[in-house]
């Protein structure tokens, strides 16, 4: 299967990925990334892993679904399988969600449907939670809220700084991340409503 990995800043989780792909874990290729800001590290990262990149400004493009218009025609280019959202910080139009339905999945650094929204790590710690972390979901229209594939809860510690949280929170996501998009790849994820259930047995 080919996936396509969009990212926004500086592609940690992007990172794990293409180690992982590497290593044989995810048995896929990464035939893109894509990026809309032109400086993200995570660009010089899929150069260095000799990954296909694309970089789109939504400066040239008069509306959401123009821009997504034209992810859309590179992804096809590619026969990409999985959208792989890591870290990018736009939120797709209903028409690629209908492109790809059930087909794009996301991270996000809180334990949804707690801390939507762009700052999740900072989010939890303000609100003083005692239990934070990842969760991966396949996106649908509405901000951070398709069905959830994985999730690890952390503890939060009386001296965790929004540094110190966000490194035990990165640390699990370049876990979580990478098993997800395996058992997705290996057919092994099944959605029923709001569930998905991960099928373990061969
Ligand atoms: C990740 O922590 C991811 O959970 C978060 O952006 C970061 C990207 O880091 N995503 C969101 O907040 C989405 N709402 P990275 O570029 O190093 O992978």
């Amino acid at each position: 299967m080919n996936i396509a990995v969009l990212c926004s800043g500086s592609g940690t989780n992007l990172q794990a990925i293409i180690d992982s792909v590497n290593s044989g874990y995810i048995p896929a290729k990464i035939a893109l990334v894509v990026s809309d800001k032109k400086n993200a590290l995570a660009l010089e990262r899929a150069k260095k892993a000799g990954v296909r990149t694309l970089i789109l400004d939504k400066k040239d493009f008069k509306t959401r679904e123009d821009f997504d218009r034209e992810v859309i025609k590179n992804l096809k280019e590619q026969n990409v399988g999985l959208v792989v959202l890591a870290g990018f910080m736009r939120l797709m139009s209903p028409h690629f969600i209908k492109e790809y339905r059930n087909k794009i999945i996301n991270i996000h650094p809180a334990l949804l449907p707690s801390f939507k929204g762009t700052n999740g790590i900072k989010d939890a710690l303000e609100y003083g939670v005692k239990v934070t972390g990842p969760t991966v979901h396949f996106v649908d229209e509405k901000l951070d809220n398709g069905p959830i594939i994985l999730q690890k809860a952390l503890e939060v510690r009386d001296d965790d700084t929004e540094e110190s949280l966000l490194e035990r929170v990165h640390g699990e996501e370049h876990k979580i991340y990478p098993e997800a998009i395996r058992l997705f790849v290996e057919g092994k994820l099944k959605i029923e409503g709001r569930r998905v259930k991960i099928i373990r047995k061969e």
